[in-house]
Order: C-alpha cells, then sequence, then structure tokens
C-alpha cells in the first residue's frame, strides 16, 4: 500500500477533530470558551439539566505550543555567552537579549589587559565541553588567546544577534502584577566621545533574568592615605590602560615601578614586568602558598616531556598532533580535567593531602627562592594550603630573586606625590604605581535589583549574599545567577559549572513556559536550609581558616560568600535534577488556578493543525533502547 493511502487507512481509526460551528452553551446559558479546534469543556458533559458550571476554562491552546517568552541576561563573559547558546538552542519561541556595558565580549578576558596575565588552571581545562580548542599555545593561555576564544565562539554560534554592547543594566524591578522584569539601561549616545561619554537611557522587560554579570568583575582602589595625590603613573590591574601590554611599557626600562599585593594578579604581573623595567619594587602585607607547577607529571607523561617545565608551551607539532588524532586529544583532556578534579581533600582542614602539600609547598617555595631565602620566612604562610587562591604562580618567586626587584613586606602607611611610604617611615620613590589589590566580592552589584514588596537584593545581601544553591534567592522571582555568590570552586574548572547553571536556567525557563508560569520563586526555608548548610560545610575547610581572601569578602574570618560548598563535581551533580518541590509558583492565567491549565485544550499542535510528524517518538533518536537491543 503506497504510504498516502495507508496513512488515510489509518486516520480512519482516529476521532475526527473538525472545528464545530456553534458556540455551545453552558449550564445558565453562557458561552463556554472553546479551544481553538471546537474541543472545549463541555464536549462530554452530561444532559443540560445536570451540567455544573466548569470550575476553569480551558486554555486555548495546545500542551506544547510553546508560548513567547523573553529572556534578559546581563554579561557578555563565559556566562552570557553560554546563555545565549543553550537559550536559542533549547527553547523555542525565546526572544534573547545579553546586555553587556563593555565594548566586547568575554567578561574577565575583555576588561583584564594588565602584564602577563593567563589562566591559572590547564587551558584545556578552561574551555568549553563542547568547543574544544586544539591550539592552545601553552598550558596556561595568555589572556588575548583566552579572548579571541570567546571572540571566535561567538562568532561560530552567531551570537552577536542576541548581544548589545556598551549597554548598561542600571536599575531592575521585578512587577508582581505581570511577573516581569523592568529593566532600566543605558548606552552611550552615538556622537559622544570617549573623553566625555554621554549616555541615553532605554527600558526593557523581560518574563525571566539571568544575572551573569561576574563576581569578579568590580575592581576598586585599595583604601590607602593619598594614593590619588600620587604625580606618577597610578594603576589597577583590573583596569589596565593599553590594550597590548607589552607596547604599553616599552619605555619603563629605566622607571621604578611599585606593584602592590600578592594575589593572583600580583603573581603573574611581577615576572612578566621584571625583565622590562628599571627597579621593581613589590609591596606585600600578607602571605600565600604558590603550587608546584599543577599536574606537571600528568603533562610530562602525556606528552612525553620535561616534567619540570612551569608554564609548558605547545609546539606547532603538538598541535598537529591534537588536530591530527582526535582520539589523543580527547584522552589527553580528559585526563587532565580529572587530575583537576583529584585534589579536592586538600581543601579538608588536617587531611593527609593538605599535610603533604603544605610539607611539599614549602619545601619547593624554599628551592625556588634560594638565591634570596630571606623572602621565605615573609611569604610562607602559616595557614593552610588553599585557604585563599591558590596558584603555581610560574616564575614569580624566580622573579623576586632578581636583582632589580625589592620584595617590600611591610604595611603601607600612606601614598605620596612621589611614591610611597610604609609603615617603618621610609619612603620609596617611585614613577609607576600598580594596585593589583582585587575586587569587591560582595556581589552587591551598584544597580538596585528590586523584587517583592520593593526589597533590594543589596538588602537581602546584608550582611552576607543568601541563596539558594547559588542560583536564585527568595523575594526576587524570575531571577537566576550564573556565577552568583557560592559558586566559585577553589579545585576543578568554573566552566564546567557555568555550564550546568545555564542549563539549570534553561529547565527553569523550559518549565516556566510549559507551565504559563508567570513566577517561580525559590521558597524561604528552602535559602534558609542553603544557608544551614553552607554554616555546617566551611569549618571542616580550609577556607575557614584565618587568611584574608576574597572568598570571605577580602576579611580574614567570617562568612564564606565566594565558594561552592563542596568539590566541582560534587556541584555538577548537585544542579543535575532541580528540586521543583523548593519553588512557588504563580500561573499567567490569574483567574486559571488550577494545575492543570497547561494541558490546555487536549491535543499537541501536530495534531491540531494536521502538520509535522505525529509519530516522533518512533524515531531513532527518540527511541530509548534498552542495552542489549538487536537494531533491525
Ligand atoms: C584577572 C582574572 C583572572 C581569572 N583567571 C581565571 C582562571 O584562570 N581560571 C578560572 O577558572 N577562573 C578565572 N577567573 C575567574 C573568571 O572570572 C571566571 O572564570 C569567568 O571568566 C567568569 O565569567 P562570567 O561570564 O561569569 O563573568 P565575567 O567574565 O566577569 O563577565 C561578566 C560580564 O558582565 C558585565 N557586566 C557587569 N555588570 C553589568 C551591568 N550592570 N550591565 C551589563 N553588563 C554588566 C561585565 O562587563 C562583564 O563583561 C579569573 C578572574 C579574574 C578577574
Ligand atoms: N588566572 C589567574 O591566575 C588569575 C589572575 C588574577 C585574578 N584571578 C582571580 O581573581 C581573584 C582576585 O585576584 P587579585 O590578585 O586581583 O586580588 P586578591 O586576590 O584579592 O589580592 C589582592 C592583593 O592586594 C593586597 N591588598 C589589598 N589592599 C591592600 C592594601 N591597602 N595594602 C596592601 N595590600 C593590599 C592584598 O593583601 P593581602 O595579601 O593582605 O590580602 C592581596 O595581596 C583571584 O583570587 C582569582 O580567583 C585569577
Amino acid at each position: 500500500m503506497a504510504p498516502s493511502a495507508f496513512l488515510r487507512t489509518l486516520s480512519g481509526f482516529l476521532p475526527a477533530r473538525k472545528p464545530t460551528a456553534t458556540t455551545p452553551k453552558g449550564a445558565n446559558g453562557t458561552d463556554i470558551k472553546s479551544g481553538g479546534n471546537g474541543v472545549h469543556a463541555s464536549s462530554h458533559a452530561p444532559p443540560p439539566s445536570a451540567v455544573k458550571a466548569p470550575a476553569f476554562t480551558l486554555g486555548d491552546f495546545t500542551i506544547d505550543e510553546d508560548r513567547p517568552i523573553k529572556v534578559v541576561a546581563i554579561g557578555a563573559g563565559y556566562s552570557g555567552i553560554t546563555a545565549a547558546i543553550r537559550f536559542p538552542q533549547r527553547i523555542k519561541n525565546v526572544e534573547l537579549t545579553v546586555y553587556e556595558k563593555n565594548a566586547g565580549v568575554g567578561g574577565t578576558w575583555y576588561s583584564n589587559k594588565y602584564p602577563g596575565l593567563s589562566c591559572d588552571i590547564p587551558s584545556h581545562c578552561y574551555q568549553f565541553t563542547f568547543e574544544a580548542n586544539t591550539e592552545w599555545s601553552s598550558f596556561y593561555a595568555p589572556a588575548p588567546e583566552i579572548r579571541a576564544y570567546l571572540e571566535r565562539i561567538v562568532d561560530k554560534y552567531k551570537l552577536s544577534k542576541y548581544i548589545k554592547l556598551q549597554h548598561e543594566l542600571i536599575h531592575a524591578r521585578y512587577d508582581e502584577s505581570s511577573g516581569k522584569w523592568h529593566l532600566k539601561l543605558r548606552r552611550p549616545v552615538a556622537e559622544s566621545t570617549s573623553d566625555q561619554p554621554q549616555y541615553e537611557e532605554i527600558e526593557d522587560t523581560a518574563d525571566f533574568v539571568l544575572c551573569g554579570a561576574g563576581g569578579l568583575s568590580r575592581w576598586s582602589w585599595p583604601d590607602i592615605e593619598g594614593l590619588k595625590s600620587f604625580k606618577g603613573k597610578l594603576l589597577h590591574s583590573a583596569d589596565w590602560e593599553t590594550d597590548d601590554w607589552k607596547e604599553g611599557v616599552k619605555d619603563w626600562g629605566d622607571k621604578r615601578v611599585g606593584v602592590i599585593g600578592v594575589g593572583s594578579s600580583a603573581l603573574q604581573m611581577v615576572p612578566a614586568l621584571q625583565p622590562r623595567v628599571g627597579k621593581l619594587f613589590n609591596f606585600v602585607r600578607g602571605k600565600t602558598w604558590l603550587a608546584t607547577p599543577f599536574f606537571s607529571e600528568k603533562l610530562a607523561d602525556l606528552m612525553k616531556r620535561d616534567p619540570k617545565a612551569a608554564n609548558y608551551s605547545f609546539g606547532d607539532d603538538d598541535k598537529k598532533k591534537f588536530r591530527d588524532d582526535p582520539e589523543f586529544y580527547k584522552a589527553f583532556r580528559h585526563e587532565l580535567e580529572a587530575e583537576l578534579n583529584s585534589v579536592h581533600a586538600y581543601t579538608l582542614q588536617n587531611s593527609d593531602r593538605q599535610v603533604e602539600d603544605q610539607r611539599v609547598f614549602k619545601e619547593a617555595m624554599a628551592k625556588r627562592l634560594e638565591k634570596k631565602p630571606w623572602i621565605a620566612d615573609h611569604i610562607v604562610p602559616d595557614f593552610p594550603v588553599a585557604c585563599r587562591r591558590l596558584t603555581p604562580g610560574p616564575g614569580y618567586l624566580e622573579a623576586l630573586c632578581e636583582e632589580n626587584v625589592d620584595f617590600v613586606p611591610k604595611e603601607i602607611r600612606r601614598v605620596t606625590p612621589t611614591g610611597l611610604e610604609t609603615t617603618d617611615g621610609q619612603h620609596y620613590e617611585l614613577d609607576v604605581l600598580i594596585c593589583a589589590t582585587g575586587y569587591d566580592t560582595d556581589y552587591k552589584f551598584p544597580f538596585p535589583v528590586i523584587g517583592r514588596s520593593g526589597k533590594t537584593l543589596q538588602e537581602r545581601y546584608t550582611p552576607h549574599p543568601s541563596t539558594y544553591l547559588s542560583l536564585c534567592t527568595d523575594g526576587f522571582p524570575n531571577w537566576f545567577n550564573c556565577l552568583g555568590p557560592n559558586s566559585g570552586v577553589g579545585s576543578g574548572s568554573l566552566l564546567i559549572l557555568i555550564e550546568r547553571e545555564i542549563e539549570y536556567a534553561v529547565n527553569v525557563v523550559g518549565k516556566m513556559q510549559r507551565e504559563r508560569l508567570k513566577s517561580i520563586e525559590v521558597k524561604r526555608e528552602a535559602v534558609d536550609d542553603f544557608d544551614e548548610y553552607l554554616e555546617a560545610y566551611f569549618p571542616g575547610t580550609v577556607y575557614s581558616a584565618k587568611c584574608r581572601s576574597w572568598y570571605k569578602m577580602g576579611k580574614e574570618e567570617g562568612r564564606v560568600v565566594g565558594l561552592w560548598p563542596g568539590s566541582c563535581l560534587h556541584a555538577v551533580r548537585a544542579f543535575e535534577r532541580p528540586r521543583w518541590e523548593d519553588f512557588d509558583y504563580e500561573h499567567l492565567n490569574g483567574d486559571a488556578k488550577n494545575r492543570f491549565y497547561w494541558l490546555g485544550e487536549g491535543c499537541t499542535y501536530e495534531e491540531k493543525h494536521m502538520v509535522g510528524d505525529r509519530a516522533w517518538y518512533l524515531s531513532d533518536k527518540e527511541v530509548d533502547f534498552p542495552p542489549g537491543t538487536l537494531f533491525y
């Protein structure tokens, strides 16, 4: 039988679904709203005498008719870029806009341009699961490569159409009656100059906001007396003046340069600047661990190279091998990632791994400081490894040992027009002063986020942020974070977390769309329970030890706000399946309180319009063949 004849015969067994010509009446004679195909609440009703008015009216839509939904993402770093890929891929009928205040994409990797910036986990782990790059030039790739990688992804997946650059969110208010966020943004007017930018405000609304504004995107000047009186060049690591730092420092050969700090930024900047400046002073008030080069043995084993290399370069031969042998590349990547996910034990107080790492790192640091051994007394901490961000800092200790570098382990009293004075009264004459002094990490973004009952997120985050699994907070419906409070990791890759957090948000939006929800809001008790979990988890970890860190909002002690309470793999598992029972919901159709409103008029789109595939569940990609199935 020809397929069409076969289908016609089959369709004879299916109920006819022609629209009815007349509008049916309810018991009291009022019209009952018909579904689009004429299927309505009373179609199988008892005789008129017994008819009761239906409790609610069926929705005029099929179960799979995706309602339009508007998503706004804030920020075009790794988080916003992932959102721009996944929302349109997974949510039909979505209108997505990504607002980014910078003039380019990349977030951290767009705005940070300081000397020596590179990633501090292996490049092959600092990339998307789905976008393998075979061309990383080194084990810790320089920032411009990471930025270029992100720009390529934006091009490849044609994401520019969603991203509005130079659009800064300045105000967000949740409207309880519509369930929408009302957003105000500012953008430079076309004719304004960079010296004197002028802005105009625009407004937008969103059914759902994904905030990917970055926990480490707000840099701050240190609170040091007289800082602004300095007459030389004053720079912050996160606000470098030139795109190409080598070009920017090319005339610094005779300059006296001061770098304040011993965090990750300073650790990269000092070795990069040392050979290019006349004299370098590193002003350090705290201490820090430096790890032995991560995975050096694993890498040497995989690539058959020198295990002692601090920042291993990938030459043309290596890259060719990665390109030509995808299986080798996959295995290489897999092994590195597994290694990265094997160090969680060092984050636990007094674990064997922690004790061993302290011993090994102390020894290695002393060895690297052989030429100036006194520095070890001032830099090797008495707090545990990884209490603050642990980095290998390739070349840092070696740079401190160079002739033209002075390590100054002193508190700063004040900055003067010509230099800097330490608390012992010594004055250091400087031409350039660089503050590698970090970021505001309280997650209180400078734009007001006004939730239910006029309460701001800034108030809710006082004295510290409280969230549900780092993702959202009660009182702020339809607002989810990517890399919000308590979502960093002290070991492992942030990128898998970004991917999984976006997946979670996509799930939420899918639920809102399918179930025609006006709002989804986490219950207060679920946030409180997560709070209790944090309070119970962190005391057993090295993060609660006494050390100043952005993990604790720049304090030595107190609440850990920067990190997930567990390992990276633990977070991946936690995000796997949303616990929908932890949320409250409001339906879009206010008077249709019935939880099954979303079932609509009782059929699917394909049936209603007689289009598409009406046996899609038989296609190979849909059938879930159990193991052992013999394919036919
Ligand atoms: C110098 C530095 C080096 C780092 N190195 C590593 C590393 O090696 N490995 C690692 O795992 N992690 C590293 N991190 C952490 C890094 O931030 C994350 O890995 C990741 O890049 C975060 O991506 P994101 O998109 O969430 O945030 P971001 O990259 O911070 O992007 C946020 C974006 O939001 C935009 N934005 C903020 N406010 C607004 C607003 N009001 N309106 C519109 N747009 C707004 C910002 O301009 C920015 O572009 C580093 C961080 C810094 C600061
Ligand atoms: N890829 C990478 O390697 C990389 C590079 C940069 C940043 N990052 C990420 O960004 C985070 C922040 O790094 P960061 O180095 O920019 O900031 P940070 O870790 O917060 O370090 C800031 C440094 O400035 C010092 N400081 C601040 N105020 C000071 C003052 N008034 N006087 C003297 N010293 C002062 C701090 O002193 P104390 O030592 O006393 O605290 C600290 O050493 C990192 O932890 C990491 O997560 C990663």
